[in-house]
């Protein structure tokens, strides 16, 4: 008999809005399983994009490897499927940690500015995780008396995202992308050490082309522009190349 060091996946332990989460035999590891599910304005709008939950999976873990081989923690352990990976339990900090190259969506929206506006520096901004409340905007003060996280904590959080955005930067210019905006999440390890969690896709990314500024990511479905399924295959063409 062949056994296998790859934990069985079990029971599911939650059903997020685009992701589902099972539990394995080792209590430290679970199993995160992309679904094609799509939706918008928190959870408000509904639908599904066809082989997404493939798209993501892989387009997720091949940036998560290049960060860790740039020394920055994630939660990856191994990609076990096109929809499944094996990950490290953690508990999630409450927060999104959105960072901001060129002005777009809320942002533009919020302080009237034109989308696509440069800007004079990277804005980092956290929402406390809540769809009831609408992920509202909170800052460092509201994190430290919310306890959500302590003072080098945020320290850490807010250092990797910036050092984050620049390994993405750069290397998504060279498939010809601007890296307009995305978001992070990250967790906790039970020994407390903090890591890179969740995902970073064409849900969580804006991504524009370098030459013409099409949008290729979630504002396609968002705002239906058409096109949705051959946006996230784009992407994941120009970062996998032909190991599709
Ligand atoms: P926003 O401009 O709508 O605030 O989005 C900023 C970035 O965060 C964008 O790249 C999309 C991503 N994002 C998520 O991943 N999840 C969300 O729930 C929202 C609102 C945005």
């Amino acid at each position: 008999m062949v056994t296998s060091t790859i934990p069985a996946r079990g029971s599911m332990l939650y059903e997020g809005k685009a992701k589902k989460v099972y539990a394995t035999d080792n209590p430290e590891l679970c199993v995160v399983s992309y679904k094609d599910d799509a939706t918008a304005f928190n959870g408000l709008k509904k639908g599904v994009i066809s082989g997404k939950g493939a798209i993501n999976n892989r387009v997720t873990n091949h940036l998560m490897r290049l960060l860790e081989s740039n020394g920055i923690p994630t939660h990856l352990v191994e990609e076990l499927n096109d929809r499944d990976t094996l990950v490290k339990r953690v508990s999630i900090i409450p927060l999104e940690v959105i960072i901001r190259n060129i002005a777009a969506g809320s942002l533009a929206k919020r302080l009237g500015i034109a989308e696509g506006a440069p800007m004079k520096r990277t804005v980092i901004e956290y929402c406390y995780k809540d769809d009831s409340l609408g992920d509202p905007i909170v800052n460092d003060s509201h994190i430290l008396a919310m306890d959500w996280a302590n003072e080098s904590e945020l320290k850490l959080i807010s250092e990797a995202s910036l050092r984050i955005n620049n390994i993405l930067k750069e290397y998504l210019s060279g498939a010809g992308l601007t890296l307009v905006d995305f978001k992070l999440e990250f967790g906790r390890l039970p020994g407390g050490e903090i890591v890179l969690a969740d995902e970073i896709s064409p849900d969580t990314c804006r991504f524009w082309d370098a030459n013409t500024g099409e949008k290729l990511d979630k504002d396609r479905f968002r705002r239906n522009l058409g096109g949705v399924e051959e946006a996230y295959r784009e992407i994941r063409a120009r970062l996998l190349g032909a190991d599709k």
